[in-house]
């Protein structure tokens, strides 16, 4: 039997080329040797306020992005986290293991809640990892291939899994996270101390994949870089070897191959090539992307849902019974 891979993005702001090479692109890799599941988790998306408008249209769009980056619909089965209500029920049953202590250590969770005055912090920002583990092991996955910022939360998935099998006995699998080297973190364009994020504040902190190519441009031109003009590779020199490992991913080139490249040229050839890979590289996923219709992407997630749901009532029906409920 093949070893199961599930991952998820949600849809809110704009996916950028941190959220493609942290995740998107190794899915499209593993689904090759993986019974791939990938989810749009719109339950998730919720955890902060959203206009209903908007949510339904980044829902079809960031379907659309997985199939744009290669996410075969054949190979791997992509739906709607709202479309399989087992999810949401796992999670409440997930939330009576978990302590309230656990979802308070979690990072993401103190730098959202950190924003706003702790009084009016949303139940749902809190409860989120309990959701997020509820995806995962409600499908026996083996492995969760995601950016380095969601591996902790995939550490109190293993967490509430194993509790839950000492507790009940043997019902889910544990899983790990799949995190690759120089993809696992992308930081922002204007600021390299901080992770490309969706909800940045300005515009120019990430390249969005539908970003258009004189947009793209402008954004890497406008890109920090760190003092000195060497286009070399090391921990004190985060803007750099930020671009570094976008050009060595994108352009599929080593990152000694690159500093070689470039020894003795200083950033603005750099960058005109980084520039050029970038758009080469968004330009036939954006062809691709702007070819399919709503209505044929709503068609596949409607399958998708068809084609997991089985699986996850199946096991849900597993944890009742260990729970004494009466089925
Ligand atoms: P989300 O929507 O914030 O991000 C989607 C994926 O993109 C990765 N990522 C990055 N990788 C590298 N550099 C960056 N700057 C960067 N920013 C984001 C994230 O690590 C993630 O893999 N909680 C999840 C969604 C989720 C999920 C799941 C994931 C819900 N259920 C089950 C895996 C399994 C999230 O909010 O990701």
């Amino acid at each position: 039997m093949k070893k199961r891979i599930f991952s998820g993005v949600q849809p809110s702001g704009n996916l950028h080329i941190g959220n493609y090479l942290g995740a998107i692109k190794n899915w499209v890799e593993l689904q090759e040797q993986y019974d791939s599941i990938f989810c749009v988790v719109d339950l998730h998306a919720i955890t902060v306020p959203q206009d209903p408008k908007v949510l339904r249209q980044k829902t079809i769009e960031l379907a659309k992005l997985y199939l744009a980056a290669g996410i075969d619909p054949q190979k791997s089965k992509i739906f709607v986290q709202s479309h399989v209500p087992e999810h949401a029920e796992l999670a409440w049953i997930l939330n009576t293991i978990t302590k309230v202590s656990e979802l308070e250590r979690m990072t993401q969770f103190k730098d959202k809640a950190g924003k706003q005055n702790r009084e009016g912090v949303g139940m749902g920002l809190m409860d989120y990892p309990v959701l997020m583990a509820a995806d995962i092991i409600l499908y026996d996955t083996n492995l969760v291939p995601v950016g380095e910022d969601q591996t902790q939360h995939v550490e109190i998935t293993r967490t509430l899994a194993e509790r839950f099998n000492q507790k009940f006995g043997e019902t889910f699998v544990v899983p790990e996270a799949f995190v690759t080297r120089e993809g696992k973190r992308i930081m922002g364009l204007d600021d390299p101390t901080k992770k490309m994020s969706k909800s940045a504040d300005s515009e120019y902190s990430y390249i969005a994949l539908t970003d258009s190519e004189e947009l793209i441009r402008k954004k890497i031109k406008k890109a920090v870089t760190d003092s000195g003009s060497e286009i070399t590779y090391s921990e004190d020199r985060p803007a750099i070897r930020n671009l570094m490992n976008i050009y060595s991913l994108l352009g599929d080139q080593s990152i000694s191959d690159i500093a070689a490249k470039y020894a003795g040229k200083g950033y603005a050839d750099f960058k005109s090539d980084l520039a050029d890979i970038v758009v080469e590289s968004l330009r036939p996923f954006q062809e691709r992307f702007n070819k399919l219709s709503d209505e044929q992407v709503l068609e596949i997630l409607k399958d998708g849902a068809k084609r997991v749901r089985p699986l996850a009532a199946q096991k849900l029906s597993e944890v009742k019974q260990k729970l004494g409920f009466v089925v």
